[in-house]
Order: structure tokens, then C-alpha cells, then sequence
């Protein structure tokens, strides 16, 4: 490849997609020889007539006048497929799918270690954030203790949407569905999978072992209603999705996604919008954060463009591929139960305005050890329902959950309506 240009098969033009191809119109090192898409048909917002279409995924992977496999189609089929055919024809492949590097990482990074290819990921997590390579080169003289922060640009705009100019949460997601930030099935994003699959790689990177996806503990922004994130703020609290994992003296990792009451006082408090933040905590370097957008089109295809420069400054140099080789090893760490974690809560309980709820509510959380630190009666509804918030002091997820459990069976109980943790 030395002396000419690196030819590039594109899997996918769509939000990333079309912002790698206009990016790479600005990079002469580079050819775009074909493009892989679902529909050739679709009006796309670039000039086509210059490059191949094609709608067969592996065609890209066969072909022996493409050496890179730029994937920015997302999923697992066909994808997973196509990648390891072009890493077994000795194709490097730069990628911003991370429910492929979270479910198939590292089998894939020993299939290019044998094949002599390198694999790149850093536009998988943190959209535009050079994230990847500060944990993979950056801080490679620590021993990594905890990375946690805000790894999803959907819900961090529509959380901020919501707060602050008052949107619904179905317009917050449209306007972040047209941007261009939520994934193909917004439920990845709502539901918490796609930072499932991003503090996966993070931890996997940090504590050099992989997890298993399924084992990690996630609650979605679904049950966020405006009425959580006015209280939360009357409490000087604002409400984010954060991704989280952290070394446990027993060699478990705690590994969980769910939204969490921050401090406004907190940095990731202030993080709003499409932006992304993640906090790490090193041995030497003490804690680092690194902000910026973490979803769309550029700050995307900048992470990605990225990668092909390092990729092909790298190609200069012999037996270059092991230097990327992330240092995983194949064993998986077990995620500890969410049960076994120690938090302190916030609580919404739709009940009856009846008296004594308040005494019985007290009266079950007592039984179980979880000590209150505030009890708030927000006003009775037209139907007679009271809601009832409740903070707590720090208590193990065990002991709480056996307290919901008592206090969801007494007749006064409606419904628990929200349980967020609290990042401090
Ligand atoms: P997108 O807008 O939905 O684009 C996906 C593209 O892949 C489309 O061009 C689609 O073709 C093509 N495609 C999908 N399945 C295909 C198949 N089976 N065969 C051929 N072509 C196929 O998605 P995106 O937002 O660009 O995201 C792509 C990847 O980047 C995902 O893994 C996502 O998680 C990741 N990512 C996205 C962002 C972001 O801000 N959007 C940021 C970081 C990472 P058609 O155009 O013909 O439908
Ligand atoms: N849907 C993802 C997000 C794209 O909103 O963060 C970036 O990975």
C-alpha cells in the first residue's frame, strides 16, 4: 500500500456514512471505491456519480482492490459477517458499531491479530470524543479504577429538551431522530442498550477483560416523566443517563446503566444536549474527563477519519497491526448483581390520600434498614391519588428492593412510579 492510495469499501451511507464520504473528499490519501447500501434507489444527500454502489454487503469483504472496510451500517447481520470474511482476506476494518465490538469484540480482534489486520473503534463510543485512544494509548501507565458519564447524545438531548424548553419527550426524540443522533431502533437509545454496549467496551478496555452484555444491569429513560425532573431539580438535582463501571475489591466488575439524579453542582450536570462526558479515574493521572458531541454526522465521521489516518500513517510500518491489538483477554469478568450496590434513592409513589400512608411507608422502609432522608407529599390529584416522593440515605439495592416489595403490597400503594439512583 506504500506509494498509493488506501482503497476504502463503505458499508453504509447513511448519517455516519455520508458524513465519512464528504470528509474523505478532503483526503487524497484515500479512494471510496465502493458503497455498500440497502436501497441504491433512496435520494441521498451527497453526489453519487462518481462511486460504485452496490446493495450485497460482501462484495465489499471479497473484493482484492479494497483494503479497508469502513462499517457504518450498525447491527449484527450481516455485519458481523462481512467483517470477519474481510479480516480473514486481510482487510483492516474501522468500525462505529458497538454492539458488534460489546457482543463480538474479542473474537474478532484475535481473528485479526492472526490475520495481521488491525480493527478501529473509536467512533463506537462517544461519537466524536477521542475516548478510545486515551484509554487504549493515552493512559496506558495506569491502573484504571472506574470510567462512568453521560455515553448516549438521544437521551441526553431529550432529557435536556425536556428540562430545559419544556418539550414532551415524543417531540425531544423526534428533533434528536432528525439530527440524525438516535440509533435505527430509538429503543437502543430510550431503553438504555446502546450505553450497555458502549461501557461494555469501555470496561472491557479499562479493565482489560471483557463482560457479557446480558449480565450488565440497565434502566431506560421511558418512566422519566417532566413532573421527575422539575422535583428532582426543587432537590438541586438533574436527571442523566449514565453508563458506569468500576473495579470491586472482589474482582467483579460493577458494571450498570440507568439514569441517575446528579448533583447540579456535578460537571456531568452541566453536560447538555448531544454531548457526551465520561469521567476516568487512573492510578497515576487521578481523574480525567473528556467532554464533547457524542452523536451525528461530523463529530462521527471525524472519529472515523481518524482512525483511517492512524491507519494509514501505521501502514508504513511493519507488523504495525498488534499495536492496535487491544490487550483483552478472552476470560469474560463477572458484572456484580445490582443488588449487591449501595446507592441513595429517589423514590416517586403514586398512593391514597388516605391517613397513616405516609406512617406505613416510613414504617416499611424501617423494617428493611433504609433510612430516609426526606419524604415530600406533592399535592392530590382530582381521582384522590397523592404522590409521594422520597429521598433517601445511602443503603444496599437488596434492602430497598425488599421495602418497594412491602410497600407495593399495602392497600394505600398505587403504583412506585420512578426509583432513580443518585450519582453522589
Ligand atoms: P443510518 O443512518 O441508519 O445508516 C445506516 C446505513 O447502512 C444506511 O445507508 C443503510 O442503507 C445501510 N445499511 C443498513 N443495513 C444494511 C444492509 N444489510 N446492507 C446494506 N446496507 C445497509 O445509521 P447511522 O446513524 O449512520 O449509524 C451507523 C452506525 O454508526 C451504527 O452502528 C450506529 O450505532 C453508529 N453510530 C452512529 C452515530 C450517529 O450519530 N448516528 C454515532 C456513533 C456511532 P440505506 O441508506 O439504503 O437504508
Ligand atoms: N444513538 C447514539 C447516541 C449514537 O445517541 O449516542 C452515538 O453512538
Amino acid at each position: 500500500m506504500v506509494g498509493r492510495k488506501i482503497r476504502i469499501g463503505l458499508l453504509g451511507l447513511g448519517t455516519v456514512g455520508t458524513g465519512v464520504a464528504t470528509l474523505l473528499a478532503d483526503q487524497p490519501a484515500f479512494a471510496l471505491r465502493r458503497i455498500v447500501v440497502r436501497d441504491r434507489n433512496k435520494p441521498r444527500e451527497i453526489d453519487l456519480s462518481s462511486y460504485e454502489l452496490t446493495e450485497d454487503p460482501m462484495t465489499i469483504a471479497v473484493d482484492p482492490e479494497i483494503d479497508v472496510i469502513v462499517e457504518v451500517a450498525g447491527g449484527i447481520d450481516p455485519v458481523y459477517e462481512v467483517v470477519k470474511t474481510a479480516v480473514q482476506r486481510g482487510k483492516h476494518i474501522v468500525t462505529a458499531n458497538k454492539e458488534l465490538i460489546a457482543r463480538h469484540g474479542s473474537e474478532l480482534f484475535a481473528l485479526a491479530q492472526a490475520n495481521n489486520v488491525a480493527i478501529f473503534f473509536e467512533a463506537a463510543v462517544g461519537g466524536g470524543i477521542p475516548l478510545i485512544s486515551t484509554l487504549q494509548r493515552g493512559l496506558q501507565a495506569n491502573r484504571i479504577e472506574r470510567v462512568a458519564g453521560i455515553l448516549n447524545g438521544t437521551t441526553n438531548y431529550i432529557l435536556t429538551k425536556m428540562e430545559i424548553e419544556g418539550l414532551s419527550f415524543d417531540a425531544a426524540l423526534k428533533e434528536a431522530q432528525d439530527a440524525g443522533y438516535a440509533e435505527a431502533d430509538p429503543s437502543d437509545d430510550i431503553e438504555g442498550r446502546d450505553v450497555v454496549y458502549k461501557i461494555a467496551i469501555l470496561s472491557s478496555l479499562a479493565f482489560q477483560a471483557p463482560v457479557n452484555v446480558e449480565a450488565i444491569y440497565r434502566q431506560g429513560i421511558g418512566g422519566v416523566t417532566d413532573l421527575d425532573i422539575r422535583l428532582a431539580a426543587d432537590f438541586g438535582y438533574r436527571i442523566k443517563m449514565i453508563g458506569l463501571a468500576e473495579r470491586r475489591a472482589d474482582g467483579a466488575i460493577d458494571v450498570r446503566v440507568h439514569p441517575m439524579l446528579v448533583p447540579e453542582h456535578h460537571p456531568l450536570a452541566g453536560v447538555e444536549g448531544v454531548n457526551n462526558a465520561i469521567f476516568i479515574s487512573g492510578s497515576a493521572v487521578g481523574e480525567v474527563m473528556l467532554s464533547g458531541p457524542g452523536a451525528g454526522r461530523l463529530p462521527t465521521a471525524s472519529a472515523i477519519v481518524g482512525d483511517l489516518i492512524n491507519l494509514a500513517s501505521a501502514l508504513q510500518l511493519p507488523d504495525f497491526a498488534a499495536y492496535f491489538h487491544p490487550p483483552i483477554r478472552s476470560e469474560v469478568v463477572p458484572v456484580s448483581p445490582i443488588d449487591d450496590t449501595i446507592s441513595s434513592y429517589y423514590i416517586r409513589l403514586e398512593t391514597l390520600d388516605t391517613p397513616g400512608v405516609i406512617g406505613n411507608l416510613g414504617h416499611a422502609f424501617g423494617a428493611h434498614g433504609v433510612s430516609l432522608h426526606s419524604v415530600t407529599q406533592k399535592g392530590v390529584r382530582a381521582d384522590g391519588a397523592a404522590t409521594i416522593v422520597l429521598l433517601t440515605h445511602r443503603v444496599r439495592e437488596r434492602n430497598l428492593q425488599s421495602a418497594l416489595a412491602d410497600i407495593i403490597a399495602q392497600p394505600a400503594t398505587l403504583q412506585i412510579g420512578l426509583v432513580l439512583r443518585s450519582l453522589e
